[in-house]
């Protein structure tokens, strides 16, 4: 494949000496003393290391690969550099940042507004699921940068009077192996097409892809790698584990683990919505207080839930790969991998959920008779053998009578869901969050689980 013209070779970057990152400060990087002071505000004493190295070229001017572990503040490493010019030349829709979820566009929103509170900066989020009216006013108003999913910023491009992005100085695409894969091809495609060609692009994820090909659609220009993953793209902190069971007592070693980690946050992993669905509610029956997060809920249930969870309300977060990538919470102690991830990569995302900014935290993957390639795979990609989580079989039989009653209580629970949605045609949202299965929960025999220790 010939390099076309835009894209050249990224130039590696190298590792400056551990003693001289150490004392680095972001007054340094050449960060403004507004921003350092911001900095300061959020608690970031130091610069990480993706920080260290993306931030000074950034500033110069290059477009940059920046490749770092989950949890080591890329946000930061994009977002610092954009202010910093923005104050430089002010101006209205500086910069756009694509994400392919929508929360984690409004968690970058976030970023961005602490980060540029004392400068005044607007951002505006631009995601699907929610009322497109307020969001044409908004980009009415010509916030300074813009986040957005890529599907309905194309509606917007294309529907919304007076709204364009030829002025913009700054591309992020954040999570950008995501980004640049098949799935946003036509919509990344139309917005390359109506952005100017000469703007600096800045490409980030704790995982690259090594096609060209997918990078060359960026149309980056003389771009500068920045990697700082270790040997290990799993963070040291995060304790791995695995778990190898037959595939039928899945939810009742679920139920086992939540009782031996009892008192932790945990984000629980399932490979579709109606398995999300359903896991929420058994647990629910069981007396946990678990919420679920996927693709068809309404978008304000899917912010709700993830609000609770956020805010501690809840101790079980269940969700699709919706929520893999990106989302920073920081509470989070244990991630669970109850249907093992098809795409190997998103197990790295996955269980980057926890363990982020130095914390520690444990990650779980069931394994069952059918995931054996699958899980050997994962252990390729990180490079490392996981130890079993250890586990008292006889305990977890124990639960089975509970566990299958509960499970009855979750399916009826489904099917009634499913009739209710299909008699009224649109999303009955109430139920989405499963509260509304709480009255069931007494039904099952016991109600709290015996060995739960307070939650
Ligand atoms: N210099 C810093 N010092 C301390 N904490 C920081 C610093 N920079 C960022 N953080 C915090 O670290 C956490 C993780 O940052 P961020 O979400 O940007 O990680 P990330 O590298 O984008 O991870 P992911 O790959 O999961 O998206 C956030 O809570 C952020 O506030
Ligand atoms: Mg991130």
């Amino acid at each position: 494949m010939a390099a076309s013209e835009e894209h050249d070779s990224p130039t590696e970057v190298p590792q400056p000496a551990v003693e001289e990152e150490e004392t680095k400060t972001f007054k340094d990087l050449g960060v403004t003393d507004v921003l350092c002071e911001a900095c300061d505000q959020l608690g970031w004493t130091k610069p990480t290391k993706i920080q260290i190295e993306a931030i000074p070229l950034a500033l110069q001017g290059r477009d940059i690969i920046g490749l770092a572990e989950t949890g080591s503040g890329k946000t930061g490493a994009f977002a610092l550099p954009i202010l910093n010019a923005l104050l430089e030349t002010p101006q209205r829709l500086f910069a756009l940042v694509l994400t392919p979820t929508r929360e984690l566009a409004f968690q970058i929103s976030e970023q961005f507004e602490a980060l540029g509170s004392s400068i005044g900066v607007q951002s505006a989020v631009i995601v699907g699921g929610i009322d497109s009216m307020s969001q044409s006013l908004a980009l009415a108003k010509k916030p300074h940068i813009v986040i957005a999913t890529p599907g309905r910023l194309i509606d917007h491009l294309e529907n919304t009077k007076g709204f364009n992005l030829r002025a913009l100085k700054y591309l992020v695409m954040d999570e950008a192996d995501r980004i640049l894969n098949m799935d946003f091809e036509t919509e990344v495609d139309k917005i390359l097409k109506v952005i100017p060609r000469d703007r600096k692009t800045f490409l980030f994820s704790a995982t690259m892809t090594k096609k060209v090909q997918k990078l060359q659609r960026a149309a980056l220009k003389n771009p500068v790698k920045c990697a700082v993953s270790s040997k290990y793209q799993t963070v040291e902190k995060l304790q791995q584990y695995y778990l190898f069971i037959p595939s039928k007592f899945k939810d009742t070693y679920l139920v086992y683990i939540l009782n031996e980690l009892a008192g932790n946050s945990f984000m629980i992993f399932c490979s579709t919505c109606n398995n999300t669905q359903r896991t929420a509610l058994l647990l629910r029956n069981l007396g946990f207080t678990a919420i679920p997060l996927h693709g068809q809920m309404s978008q304000s249930k899917r912010l709700g839930s993830l609000n609770k969870f956020k805010a501690k309300a809840r101790s079980i977060l269940l969700a699709t790969d919706v929520a893999s990538r990106g989302l920073d919470i920081p509470h989070v102690d244990v991630v669970v991998n109850f249907d093992i991830p098809t795409h190997s990569k998103d197990y790295i995302h996955r269980v980057g959920r926890t363990a982020r900014a130095g914390r520690s935290g444990k990650a779980i993957t069931f394994v069952t008779q059918y995931d054996v390639e699958l899980f050997q795979r994962i252990e390729h990609l990180i490079g490392k053998k996981l130890p079993v989580f250890p586990t008292q079989d006889d305990e977890v039989m124990m639960l089975t009578e509970r566990v299958t009653e509960a499970q009855r209580f979750a399916r009826m629970e489904l099917r009634e869901h499913g009739e209710k949605k299909k008699r009224t045609r649109e999303d009955v949202g109430d139920n989405d969050d499963t509260e509304g299965a709480l009255g069931v929960r007494n039904k099952v025999a016991g109600g709290k689980m015996k060995k739960r220790k307070g939650r």
